[in-house]
């Protein structure tokens, strides 16, 4: 989630939550989506009033901890290799205990402390609060394993601490799990069923960040426009919710309307959105609400209905392309990103032309592509064969990723003379002078320093591109500027 897999961002230790006190250390990392590091951070938290403060040097731990991924197989093999390097540290240092988080976690089980003799602690994604206790069992010389899947658990009650911050943009997660079930997805098996947050405790946690001077919130889920609160409990229980409780309901759009109104001076992003359950008011709470973010992230997949449905994804190509004309018309100036799959089994040459002129017709603005993975226990994996030869599946990624190149160009040299609104997150990696922010349609935008700060909101004319960069000279504060 934002969404995904920041490739700079796979495996960063997470730092700086100290509390003086405390006398253990804990090195934690993190792979995968943004729901993993936003957890990395409940994690810390929680293990903050344990007596853990977090380091960045490996070297050190006491508690060594790594929140997986298993959304392909390569991104297992990465943690894998991490295991390998771990034990190496553990040699010199036999202290030292190791705990794998998340999603591998929640598909491998007890496997992991059979497979990998120096894996101490194994928990799933919903048993973060068990961790005190399970580290009581490891410390009495048990291995320790949880990896329930809850019902509730939205770790709503868990003030998150910001790790890797910028101080200016933060994630808060709405809603857990997903009951989507697409073929080749292993989330609903490592994450469980869809849940949502109470608002509450959403609206709290925004205005804790907004106390401490941040500026943006991306609001996280598997599927942010599936959010329904309705007093706790599953997405699919909705049915038996008494007639109080459906009245008092709230929805995705409501949710949004209300951040946007209650912090008129933050802005507001979302990730995921699923085309099925996409609705026309929340696209009308985008267009309304200067602060919420005319960018959309909306994975199609494929362009081709026959894979769509092999997929159980819930809709055609029609009814995407439908969608896609309807956030055209309400919010002209929105960005659409997608997530695309190559190689799913049974994709034909057709099948692949079908998603080339998908992306030509959407025009999407940046992309998340993927070769197909088989990945174990899956509907695909079990009814499908992996059968496109991976030579096959890597040329049409590569067309793929190439035509989206080719848009995303024409579309970041749209904003050339213009002027946009920018908030700025940080120094740009490419200079010491130069500020890097977004654009509400999630353009990167560098520009000189001069005397704006992390965090301002400023205007910004744009002057020149690269394919994914903005660049371009600032005017002035903006009207979000407080
Ligand atoms: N709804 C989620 C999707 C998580 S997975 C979200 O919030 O983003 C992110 C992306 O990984 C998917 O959209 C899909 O394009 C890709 N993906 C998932 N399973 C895959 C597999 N088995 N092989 C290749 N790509 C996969
Ligand atoms: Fe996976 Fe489909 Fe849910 S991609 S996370 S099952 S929407």
């Amino acid at each position: 989630m934002e969404k995904v897999i920041e490739e700079s961002l796979q495996g960063t230790s997470l730092e700086l939550a100290q509390k003086e006190n405390n006398t253990k250390k804990l090195f934690i990392e993190s792979y995968g989506c943004q729901m993993n590091f936003s957890d990395s951070e409940v994690v810390a938290s929680i293990l903050l009033d344990q007596g853990y403060n977090t380091t960045q040097n490996l070297e050190e731990a006491d508690l060594v901890l790594v929140n997986t991924c298993s959304i392909r197989d390569k991104a297992e093999q990465t943690v894998r290799k991490r295991l390998e390097k771990y034990n190496k540290v553990k040699r010199s240092n036999p202290k030292m205990k190791v705990g794998v988080l998340g999603c591998m976690a929640e598909r491998l089980k007890s496997k992991f402390l059979e497979e990998e003799k120096i894996v101490d602690l194994v928990v799933g994604p919903d048993a973060y609060k068990d961790i005190p206790n399970l580290l009581k069992e490891v410390e009495e010389g048990r291995d320790a394993i949880n990896v329930i899947l809850s019902k509730e658990e939205t770790y709503g009650d868990v003030s998150p601490v910001r790790l890797m911050s910028n101080g200016v943009t933060a994630f808060v997660s709405i809603t857990r799990g997903c009951d989507n079930m697409c073929t080749f997805c292993v989330v609903p098996f490592t994450r469980g069923r869809e849940r949502s947050r109470d608002p509450q405790s959403i609206l709290e946690e925004i205005t804790d960040l907004y106390s401490r001077g941040f500026k943006e919130v991306t609001l996280l889920g598997q599927n942010v426009d599936s959010y329904l609160w309705y007093g706790g409990g599953l997405k699919k229980d909705y049915d038996k919710a008494t007639d109080m409780q459906k009245a008092t309901a709230v929805d995705f759009a409501q949710l949004l309307e209300n951040c946007a109104i209650q912090f008129p001076k933050m802005r507001f992003r979302f990730s995921t959105s699923n085309p099925q359950d996409m609705h026309e008011e929340v696209l009308h709470v985008i267009a309304k609400y200067h602060n919420v973010c005319k960018y959309i992230h909306l994975p199609v997949q494929s362009g081709s209905t026959r894979i769509l449905k092999e997929m159980n994804r819930q809709h055609t190509r029609e009814e995407y392309m439908a969608l896609v004309d309807k956030i055209r018309s309400i919010i002209p100036n929105c960005s659409i990103s997608q997530d695309i799959i190559a190689g799913f089994p049974t994709e034909t040459e057709q099948d692949h032309q079908d998603t080339l002129s998908l992306i030509e017709y959407v025009k999407y603005d940046f992309g998340f592509m993927f070769s197909y993975s088989e990945r174990p226990g899956t509907l695909a994996a079990r009814k499908l064969e992996d059968d496109i030869p991976e030579d096959v599946k890597q040329r049409r990624l590569q067309e793929i990723v190439d035509l989206q190149r080719e848009i995303g160009l024409e579309r970041t040299q749209r904003f050339i003379g213009e002027t946009v609104e920018v908030l700025i997150e940080k120094t740009s990696k490419k200079s010491e002078n130069e500020w890097s922010g977004r654009t509400s349609q999630n353009t990167v935008v560098v520009f000189p320093k001069e005397n704006y700060k992390a965090g301002d909101f400023v205007l910004v004319k744009i002057t020149n591109c690269t394919s994914a960069t903005l660049i371009g000279e600032a005017v002035n504060y903006s009207e979000m500027h407080s």
